[in-house]
């Protein structure tokens, strides 16, 4: 029986040994078909050596054309850009691109798509200077990274372009799992940052993006672009700054469905993020880009009639949301600073299926509603399912769908006012209200629930507690 250690050593020859035949004979065919039979082989007894040693056994099937001589990260300084970020390297850049997507292995990406076997453009801690986008081939490609350094754009480069563009040429999905990491991005006062066109499984991770004057990053169609830990702002500043009311640009502009984006700081901008596609997830972001005083929105949802959005854990710092005709938003566990607040604005006046809940509201005093409606267009007509409820409030007017009031007298009438802190005007759905009074057995009704009071009647002058408990929104049967 041959022991552990020299089955091993056996294993590690037969690879030394076919990478030896493969080196020579890589065009020949029958060599190849030699070599898929030897991994097969080797791929099943080295399952059975592991699992044997009690780690589970792991199945993949091996890369078969090109057998990998070196290394997969291709470095821009290799290539002749300049890491001073003074002579333009846009050339060199583009040639290192384009080398990378010629790595390709046997991959598992979606139909079409060259799996690159994760090739690297590293940019080695240089800044390097470019005059035109850094866009991926034509070729279809991902399980690629452009990582580690500074991209600044030229005083030339076209003000209506990103610094990095996956812009394929035609409609299909040409680019997936491609990363871009720990990059710092200047659009230097010309254009955007990053543009992600018609890609699926994008990652955008510790980035810092400045001085675009279009978007910071730009996500129009494909599928899951997760932007993470990253820094966005026109003008790098800490708040309060002086130019601050001619703050411009959308930090990120998403026209794409399925994204998220998580823990994201954006300090300036005039939309710190524009939605317009559905079923989107921001957690974890504060917006402070431009003051809802200076005309600025946090996050501004214009996906009307259909938003799917969820908002959490995030900080709004005197900037709000914004959301037309919202159907299906979420927003909650969220800070809104400096009398920030939510707006709905009504298109055609639907609002549906709409949750504002636990979330922290700070003001200075002014009474600024929490929530309000922009009904300029049309009035909110079809309101169903919105809940704005358990949200608190301090020096701004708390508003709400769901609220409870008591009120004492000796009379035949009592009358509760919601209407400071209903969010729909003369909007009541459902009542509930108990009559408390004491001894005495008076027979009382309901009156009226019209303009947001509701009054209930005794027939005969009792001194009562009115309790009641108004919703404005449909839930269960009505
Ligand atoms: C309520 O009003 C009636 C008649 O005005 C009076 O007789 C009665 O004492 C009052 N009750 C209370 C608790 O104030
Ligand atoms: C109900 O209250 C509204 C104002 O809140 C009033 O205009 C209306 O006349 C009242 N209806 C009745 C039946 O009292």
């Amino acid at each position: 029986m041959v022991s552990k250690k020299t089955m091993l050593a056996n294993l590690l020859l037969a690879f030394v040994s076919v990478n030896t035949v493969l080196d020579y004979g890589e065009s020949s065919y029958s060599g190849i078909s030699n070599y898929h039979a030897n991994i097969r082989r080797m791929a099943s007894v080295k399952a059975s050596f592991i699992s044997r040693n009690g780690v589970p056994p792991i199945s993949h099937s091996f890369s078969t054309t090109p057998v990998l001589t070196g290394s997969r990260v291709y470095h821009a300084t290799d290539y002749g850009a300049d890491p001073s970020g003074k002579l333009d390297s846009t050339d060199a850049l583009e040639q290192a691109i384009s080398d990378a997507f010629r790595s390709q292995v046997e991959g598992h990406l979606i139909q079409g798509v060259a799996d690159l076997g994760g090739a690297q453009l590293h940019l080695d801690g240089g800044t390097f200077k470019i005059s035109r986008p850094l866009r991926l081939p034509k070729i279809r490609g991902g399980n690629f990274m452009i990582l580690c350094g500074s991209l600044t754009a030229s005083p030339d480069f076209p003000t209506d372009r990103h610094l990095i563009e996956l812009l394929p040429s035609s409609s299909s999905f040409s680019y997936e799992d491609v990363t871009l990491k720990d990059l710092m991005i200047d659009s230097n006062f010309r254009g955007g940052g990053i543009a992600i066109v018609n890609s699926l499984r994008t990652i955008i991770d510790n980035c810092y993006i400045s001085h675009f004057v279009t978007n910071g990053i730009l996500i129009q169609g494909g599928h899951e672009t997760y932007v993470r830990n990253t820094f966005i702002g026109q003008h790098i500043n800490a708040g309060g700054d002086r130019r601050e009311k001619d703050f411009s640009g959308i930090g990120i502009n998403i026209k794409s469905n399925d994204n998220a984006v998580t823990d994201v700081v954006i300090f300036s901008a005039s939309i710190g993020i524009l939605i317009q596609g559905q079923a989107n997830m921001l957690t974890g972001i504060h917006c402070y880009n431009k003051a809802t005083g200076w005309g600025g929105t946090g996050i501004y949802i214009q996906a009307p009639g259909f938003t799917q959005t969820r908002i959490a854990n995030s900080y709004f710092d005197f900037t709000g949301i914004v959301a037309e005709d919202p159907v299906q938003l979420h927003i909650t566990g969220s800070f809104f600073l400096g009398n920030a607040f939510v707006l709905l604005k009504s298109l055609k006046g639907v609002a549906f299926g709409i949750n504002i809940v636990d979330n922290m509201f700070s003001g200075d005093y002014t009474g600024v509603p929490t929530v309000q409606l922009d009904q300029s267009n049309s009035p909110f007509t079809k309101i169903e399912q919105v809940v704005v409820d358990r949200n608190n409030a301090r020096g701004m007017v708390l508003k709400s769908t769901v609220a409870r009031g008591s009120i004492w007298r000796n009379g035949t009438t009592w009358t509760v006012d919601f209407s400071r802190a209903l969010l729909f005007p003369n909007l009541i759905k459902h009542v509930q209200y108990t009559l408390h009074a004491g001894a005495s057995f008076p027979r009382h009704i309901l009156r009226n629930a019209s303009g947001n009071r509701v009054t209930v009647e005794t027939e005969l002058p009792t001194s009562a507690t009115l309790h009641v408990a108004v919703d404005q929104s449909t839930v269960g049967y009505t």
